[in-house]
């Protein structure tokens, strides 16, 4: 079962999964160290059909394959504020927020990716941050998939059902688009990006907020871009997966 440890370095605070690693050094949360590291064989992501995304970095430390994310803030106020975040307590981090998040998630044995270390860099009064996860290998987001081929009705039901096994734990996903849905082996579903979800406690319309805006999602991107493979009976499918009891 996933655990976390806390160690402080400083100003920087590192949380890690002692079930995965029994040590996980702060270096780790820099791209300088692990690219000057052949032995961490970095290699920089750039998913190319994430617009606008900072890009990840994925090495591989004790032979896992791993993904840093260092946290960037969206919306208007990023023009402003690049990743820098109001510190109100340790357990109310982006990075710590999104690793518990996960833990609770595996534990209830929901497809997401296992949490592995997250490192808050204390400011002052603020707070920038990083996330490590494992990487889900043979993955394509939902969203690039698409742009290629249409999905079967069985795939869209297929991903309906597991959004709703999310649901039924109470789990509201802060940003469930089309690109946080990824398909694997078998189209095997998964979610990611935690980032500011919650999990146990119910939230009246949350459920239903989710679907909305995911359906959003599919529709801008269908509007974008005429020959995404995206319908309103695709659409149809996956709510019959979802189920409505
Ligand atoms: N652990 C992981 N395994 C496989 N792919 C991942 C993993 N984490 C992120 N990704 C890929 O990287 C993309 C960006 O990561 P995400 O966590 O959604 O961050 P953000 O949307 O804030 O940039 C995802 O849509 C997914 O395609
Ligand atoms: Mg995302």
């Amino acid at each position: 079962m996933d655990s976390l440890e806390f160690k402080h370095y400083g100003n920087d605070i590192v949380a890690y999964n002692k079930s995965l690693f029994s040590e996980f050094q702060v270096d780790l949360f820099c791209p300088e160290f692990l690219s000057s590291n052949p032995s961490l064989h970095y290699e920089r992501l750039l998913p190319s059909d994430i617009k606008g995304r900072q890009g990840l970095h994925l090495f591989t430390y004790h032979g896992q394959q791993l993904v840093l994310r260092h946290y960037y803030r969206g919306g208007a106020i990023a023009k402003f504020i690049r990743d820098s975040y109001l510190w109100c307590g340790l357990h109310r981090t982006r990075a710590i927020g999104e690793l518990q998040t996960l833990c609770t998630l595996r534990q209830l044995d929901l497809p997401v990716p296992a949490p592995v270390a997250a490192r808050v860099r204390k400011e002052g009064l603020t707070y920038r941050a990083d996330i490590v996860t494992r990487l889900i290998p043979e993955t394509q987001s939902l969203s690039f998939r698409l742009t290629e081929n249409p999905l079967s009705a069985d795939t869209w039901r297929r991903i309906g059902a597991v959004i709703r096994r999310f649901h039924d734990h109470n789990c509201n996903h802060a940003d469930l688009n089309a690109h946080n849905v990824l398909l694997g082996e078998e189209e095997t579903v998964y979610l990611v990006d935690f980032d500011r979800a919650r999990v146990g406690k119910s939230a009246r319309g949350a459920a239903q907020r989710n679907l909305s805006r995911l359906q959003r999602s599919l529709s801008k991107l269908k509007e974008r871009e005429p020959s995404f493979h995206y319908s309103g009976q695709d659409f149809r499918s996956f709510l019959e997966g979802y189920g409505t009891d």
